[in-house]
């Protein structure tokens, strides 16, 4: 019998990590092991060979979890979020870039030690992007992936400076070192757009009035939105960004020509998601009452992203767009009209 891949996932227990676990456990071609600040529900622990409590800072741990298990890629998803960061800035650094030095320092030497590259997937953000003003914005419609990288939250500030460590340990780690080594971190990074799942209603994201909204209408409460109605950013439903991390974990080496791609699948305005939520629910009942600072943070964030790398490289390609995205995965999952979610 062949011997199983291990994959170390951390942030296990949060939103991404609930999806890909459970995807990677059907797929049953892997030892998982799961990693998160908190203890894991037993049932998604039930899904993992070996899941741990632990902090990805944690110096002792890390290194005991790449030998114990012979971990051989990682997704690495823990990280506090942008909201969540900039009310404990200096927590976000500590989390989102030290525990990321952590990971990365880790998986280069179980490359050397296992004599393979380690694939290393690592979720980044539209937050890395910073549009100067709204007419900019507008203007710049897709942004592509070297454009406007000037963020102005910790979080963003955060994975930018992430996805230049994984660059950095791919192609340059040990240059001058005698521990140079043919064998390196594989690390390839998703920009991601603001995700919604019909499972889980995130928090500490600046994104999260869509998926409030829509959770909102689906149990007919009143909801007030902290963002204009003509905020508009990308979006992409969880089974598609799911989709997407085992697309570009899957992928050659030899077919990626970057190490960071732009994911994207729709992008409407809140004032669009408000009409099609009424038109569709009777319980929709939105008004609007905007966060200046968490619309400032959204008034940076491209209106779209030019995906064509990810499309021609590893075949992104998202099941669904904005109508669908609601019509046929978010609504009928939420209101029980669908018995099984699409993907997952
Ligand atoms: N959800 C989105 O809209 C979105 C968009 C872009 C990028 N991302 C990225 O995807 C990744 C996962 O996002 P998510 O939506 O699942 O977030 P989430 O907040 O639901 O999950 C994050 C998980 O990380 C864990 N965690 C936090 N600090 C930790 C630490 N120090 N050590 C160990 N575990 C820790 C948390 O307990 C949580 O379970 C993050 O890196 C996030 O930046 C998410």
């Amino acid at each position: 019998m062949s011997k199983r891949h291990s994959v170390l996932v951390t942030g296990a227990g949060g939103e991404i990590g609930t999806g890909l676990i459970q995807r990677l456990s059907n797929e049953n071609a892997f030892d998982i092991i799961g990693l998160d600040l908190k203890g894991l529900d037993p049932e998604l622990a039930g899904l993992c060979t070996s899941s741990y409590t632990g902090d990805v800072l944690d110096t002792d741990l890390v290194p005991r979890l790449f030998l114990d298990h012979q971990i051989e890629a990682v997704f690495h998803l823990a990280a506090m979020l942008s909201s969540s960061g900039e009310r404990n800035p200096e927590r976000a650094f500590d989390v989102n870039v030290g525990g990321t030095m952590n990971l990365l320092k880790n998986a280069a030497e179980q490359a050397r030690y296992l004599e393979a590259n380690i694939r290393f997937i690592f979720p980044s953000t539209i937050a890395v992007y910073g549009l100067p003003d709204l007419s900019t914005k507008k203007r710049a419609a897709k942004v592509r992936e070297n454009d406007f990288l000037n963020p102005i939250t910790m979080y963003g500030v955060n994975k930018l400076s992430c996805e230049h460590l994984g660059y950095y340990y791919t192609h340059h780690y040990s240059a001058l070192s005698e521990k140079r080594s043919q064998w390196h971190v594989d690390f390839r990074a998703l920009r991601f757009p603001g995700l919604i799942s019909a499972h889980t209603l995130p928090s500490g994201g600046t994104s999260d009035y869509i998926p409030e909204m829509l959770y909102a209408a689906v149990a007919g409460k009143p909801y007030t939105c902290f963002a204009r109605p003509d905020t508009r950013i990308p979006l992409m439903t969880m089974p598609d960004a799911v989709e997407s991390i085992l697309r570009i974990f899957s992928a050659p080496f030899e077919s990626l020509g970057r190490t960071v791609y732009n994911v994207g699948a729709f992008a409407p305005s809140a004032e669009e998601v408000e009409n099609l939520l009424t038109e569709v629910l009777s319980g929709a009942d939105i008004s609007y009452e905007v966060n200046e600072s968490r619309q400032a943070f959204l008034d940076t964030w491209p209106e779209d992203v030019d995906d064509s790398a990810a499309q021609a490289d590893w075949g992104h390609a998202p099941q669904h767009k904005f109508k669908e995205a609601f019509a046929e995965y978010l609504i009928p999952a939420l209101t029980g009209t669908q018995t099984e979610p699409t993907h997952l």
